[in-house]
């Protein structure tokens, strides 16, 4: 099942994401989703646990994805395109584009984000300590 994240998530969704970056719990805006309008944490749980997020910014007419971590052995299960296919059906009117940053070595996000026809718009050089990242984005069309 896919759902907004909520309050009693939070540790189960900050344990996931620590093994997507270390640094995840420090400085994270996940509890902005539970405060603001605009910072989004869908989640899918399976047997009453939390198996994946996705987490976004949706301000105006422009999503940012900001996280998206499925545990590694619930993945190729469709579980992170679900949250992408919610993302998009519970995306408001008027948003234009859809952006994100990718390590430029992460084959098996790239390749999702093409399947949902994002495109490489720019190669941000030294982004993360070790590696460049691809600024990727897809444009909506009404
Ligand atoms: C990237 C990630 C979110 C994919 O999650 P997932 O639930 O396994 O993805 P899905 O099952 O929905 O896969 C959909 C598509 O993604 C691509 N994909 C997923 N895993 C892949 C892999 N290991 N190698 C190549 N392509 C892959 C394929 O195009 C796949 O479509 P297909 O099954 O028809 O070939 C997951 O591997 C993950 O959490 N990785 C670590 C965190 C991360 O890199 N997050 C992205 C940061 S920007």
């Amino acid at each position: 099942m896919i759902r907004d994240l909520k309050e009693e998530d939070l540790n189960q969704v900050y344990a996931l994401g620590n093994l997507l970056n270390e640094n995840f719990s420090k400085g994270n805006p996940l509890e902005k989703s539970l405060m603001d309008s605009y910072t989004h944490t869908l989640v899918y749980e399976s047997d009453n646990k939390i198996k994946g997020f996705l987490m976004y910014i949706e301000l105006e007419d422009t999503i940012d994805i900001l996280n998206l971590y499925v545990d590694k052995k619930e993945r190729n299960k469709k579980i992170a395109s679900n949250l992408i296919d919610t993302m998009f059906s519970n995306m408001g009117q008027g948003i234009k584009m859809v952006t994100l940053e990718v390590r430029t070595d992460n084959v098996p996000a790239i390749s999702l984000y093409k399947k949902f026809g994002f495109l490489v718009l720019h190669t941000r050089k030294n982004y993360y300590n070790d590696t460049d990242a691809y600024l990727m984005g897809r444009r909506i069309v009404e």
